[in-house]
């Protein structure tokens, strides 16, 4: 696909190694959101976002830092989809809930938000990332679920590049 970055976040590297993954599927380039200027998500077709939840339900802190600006930009031609990674057992409660920043600061700036995903597999108790039953991105748990993240990046990818056509 033409126009399109994996741009993410990441403390101790996971979110690093999953973001490669995606952006090696759909062959596109990969930025840490700490080495880029947000102004350029402007420019893009989609911009896939991706972040892991810190600090019992925080978003990362790279991400942190720029959000009011993301909120700023006019992203009405750009479409966003999310991934996020998380703990399910451990932090059961707040589970990937740094998507939900994310997806919001994003809507504000007037994003199509794409890749909602099934909640299903999963034995988290709650999470600010679920919205009518689904969560708004791909949820990741190298923690608990570490097997399982290939095949769910593999159909969560061919998902993005359906909804790109
Ligand atoms: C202090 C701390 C707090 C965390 N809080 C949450 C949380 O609230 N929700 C969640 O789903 N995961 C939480 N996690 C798990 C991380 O999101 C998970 O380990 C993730 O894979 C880290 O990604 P990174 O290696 O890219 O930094 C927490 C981890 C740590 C160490």
């Amino acid at each position: 696909m033409e126009n399109v970055a994996v741009i993410y976040g990441s403390d101790s590297g996971s979110t690093k190694k999953v973001a490669a993954l995606i952006a090696q599927q759909l062959d596109v380039d990969c930025y840490d959101i700490a080495d880029i200027d947000v102004e350029d998500f402007e420019q893009y077709d989609l911009i896939v976002l991706g972040t892991p939840t810190v600090n019992k339900g925080e978003i990362q802190s790279d991400w942190d830092y720029v959000l009011d600006d993301i909120e700023d930009l006019n992203l009405a031609e750009t479409k966003v989809a999310i991934f996020g990674l998380g703990d399910q057992i451990e932090y059961s409660d707040t589970f990937v809930d740094g998507m939900a920043d994310l997806a919001e600061v994003c809507a504000d700036a007037g994003a199509n938000i794409i890749g909602q995903w099934s909640t299903e597999g999963y034995k988290h108790e709650d999470s600010r990332a679920e919205n009518d039953g689904k969560f708004i991105g791909l949820a990741i748990d190298m923690e608990r679920q570490a097997d399982m993240t290939p095949a769910r990046v593999e159909a969560w990818v061919s998902l993005l590049k359906t909804s790109m056509l």
